[in-house]
């Protein structure tokens, strides 16, 4: 469906929980976080299910799962094979962190799991300590090697660049996509509540960083997603890399995307309160009909752009980047 600025919205990024295995320093504090999603109000898959096939019914057909972490969340790889059987859903891909990646890549490939994006700031173990502040390097390693071993071909790594952390490596990261076809894609910062203490590195320093590594990027023109990333080539290189740079970058007027948090909120845009609450309705006695039309009003309101760094903040939300899921 359009909304009011005629963009076309086709894809939904449903966070299926807010819960964690990692403490990620620029996303949650250290002793974890007080106020999660209580059992009771936490979607249940069904309403998942449900809410999904009425997007389905506005032309939303592309999904990304997320969290928090989603393969926390028991019985995801079921969840990903009936969100796949749902007539007029696409595509369903999914964003972790790799800690449980090895155990359940196989599950979520025999699910119809369309693409994988395994969120890896570093790929030094010690580094990756302090930036999760937990030691499950290895497991996340063991499980790109376990999606690469079973041939999957839309596998992408998504590292966030942060000066106090993995700026020397960086050029380290995108060698994995020398080997093997998938992306690396750098993700600018964002100021979203602890990462606000964190400073990101320019797209152009990385460029600097990786050219002087690898040669010259050239770009990229095929598309790797549903995304707003830009896609470079380098000499010698099976993947590709690629920025996402949602500050200085603004690709607002482009936007596709909506968001739902896991009890029910569906947002619209990324640090904007701006949406509405469905729990009460998919609780109460609201039919499909009524459901689909009062989401297809909401996001027909989709505002036209972040407002990031601007005097009026009055609209900013309080929600965290764990429990909206990037
Ligand atoms: N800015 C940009 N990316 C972020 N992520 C978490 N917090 C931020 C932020 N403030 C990323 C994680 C992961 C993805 C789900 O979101 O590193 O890659
Ligand atoms: Fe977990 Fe992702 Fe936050 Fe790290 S960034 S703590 S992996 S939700």
């Amino acid at each position: 469906m359009q909304d009011q600025y005629g963009r076309e919205i086709d894809y939904v990024r449903i966070s299926i929980t807010d819960r964690c295995n990692l403490r990620c320093t620029y996303c949650m504090p250290e002793e974890g976080i007080e106020n999660y999603t209580s059992h009771t109000e936490i979607l249940s898959y069904e309403e998942i299910l449900r809410l999904v096939r009425c997007l389905a019914k506005l032309g939303i057909g592309k999904i990304k799962l997320t969290g928090g972490e989603p393969l926390v969340r028991l019985g995801c790889c079921d969840l990903v094979r009936q969100l796949k059987a749902i007539d007029g859903i696409e595509q369903v891909t999914i964003t972790t962190n790799g800690v449980l990646l090895e155990e359940l890549a196989g599950g979520l490939i025999e699910a119809g799991i369309d693409g994988i994006n395994v969120s890896l700031d570093t790929v030094e173990r010690d580094i990756f300590q302090q930036i999760t502040r937990r030691d499950y390097f290895d497991s996340v390693m063991a499980g790109i090697e376990q999606v690469k071993a079973l041939r999957y071909q839309n596998l992408k790594i998504n590292c966030v660049p942060i000066a106090q952390f993995n700026k020397k490596e960086l050029v380290k990261l995108a060698a994995q996509a020398r080997d093997y076809p998938m992306a690396v894609r750098f993700i600018e910062l964002m100021p979203i509540g602890l990462a606000q203490a964190y400073t990101a590195v320019s797209k152009e320093e990385i460029m600097d960083m990786l050219t002087e590594a690898f040669g010259p990027m050239t770009p990229y023109a095929g598309t790797l997603g549903n995304g707003p990333a830009e896609y470079y080539s380098l000499p010698d290189f099976k993947g590709h890399i690629g920025f996402i740079g949602a500050i200085h970058n603004k690709f607002c007027g482009q936007c596709n995307r909506i968001r739902l948090t896991s009890n029910g909120f569906l947002k619209l845009c990324l640090n904007q309160n701006k949406g509405g609450d469905l729990l009460p309705l998919i609780r109460g006695n609201a039919s499909d009909e009524e459901l689909t039309e009062v989401m297809r009003n909401i996001i027909y309101q989709k505002p036209a752009a972040h407002h990031f760094y601007e005097d009026d903040q009055q609209d900013t939300d309080s929600r965290q980047m764990y429990q909206v899921g990037g």
